[in-house]
């Protein structure tokens, strides 16, 4: 049975690798973008691949998740909520940190994943042991002595405690939930001094997809599959 994967932040950055990655594998892929002008090449990567459809969604907005839900044509067996952001990186008193930048990294970060897996519930192909995957950050580890970005350290440390939740609800319907620190990634937020390129973390985290386990579930994982700590 060929598998369907569903991404979030599909368009540019570890989204775009995952997407090509699933190509490559011949999965069945929904990619998800926010903006038609910043997905030109998820654009064009469409018109040559039938089994890649692609999707305008915004993650913060319901109404936006629950019209792609409605009209998706396979049953999701791993779901992939990567879209995220950091616009906040200095410490406690840096002027990133205003009200809109904080607003932004929450609804991104933390109502994403939230609102995502909660209008994708149905379409998830819960009767084959549907995955999610949350696209975290070892930044949102409890155990770091750092400083800086605040307010993305604790929006992911708050998609951590999300998944811990949700894999609580869902372990009954064998549905899998975990959440990935996905490397220090050369992307437009990791940076081009960054260890790895998109391609190496999408390599290392669709390994994890495929292998994972109900016995996963709630975890936090490296993109090497090693356990981190929340
Ligand atoms: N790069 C790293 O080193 C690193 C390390 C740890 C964790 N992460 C996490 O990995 C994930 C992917 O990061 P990346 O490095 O690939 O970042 P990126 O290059 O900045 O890409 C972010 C993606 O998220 C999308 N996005 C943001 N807000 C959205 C919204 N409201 N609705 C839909 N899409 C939205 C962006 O869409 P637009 O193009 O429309 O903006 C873009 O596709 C994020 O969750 C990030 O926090 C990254």
């Amino acid at each position: 049975m060929v598998e369907t994967i569903l991404i979030t932040g599909a368009n540019r950055g570890i989204g775009l690798a995952l997407t090509k990655l699933s190509l490559i594998k011949n999965l069945n892929i929904e990619a998800c973008f926010r903006d038609n002008k910043k997905s030109e090449e998820l654009q064009e990567l469409s018109l040559e691949h039938p089994n890649l459809n692609i999707h305008e969604m915004d993650v913060t907005n319901s109404e936006s998740i629950k019209k792609i839900s409605q009209n998706i044509n396979f049953k999701v067996d791993i779901l992939v909520c990567n879209a995220g952001v950091n616009n906040g990186k200095g410490d406690i008193f840096s002027k990133e940190h205003n009200e809109k930048a904080i607003m932004d990294v929450m609804m991104a970060n933390v109502a994403g994943p939230f609102l995502t897996i909660k209008n994708f519930y149905k379409n998830l192909n819960v009767n084959h042991g549907a995955k999610i995957a949350i696209i975290s950050s070892l930044m949102g580890s409890q155990q770091h002595s750092s400083s800086n970005a605040p307010i993305y350290r604790a929006s992911k440390a708050a998609a951590n405690n999300l998944m811990r939740t949700i894999s609580n609800q869902f372990i009954n319907d064998n549905v899998i939930v975990a959440s990935y620190h996905p490397g220090w990634v050369r992307t437009d937020m990791g940076g081009s001094h960054a260890d790895i390129s998109p391609e190496e973390s999408a390599e290392g985290l669709m390994k994890q997809f495929l292998n994972l386990k109900l016995n996963d579930t709630g975890k936090f994982f490296n993109y090497d599959g090693s356990i981190l700590p929340l």
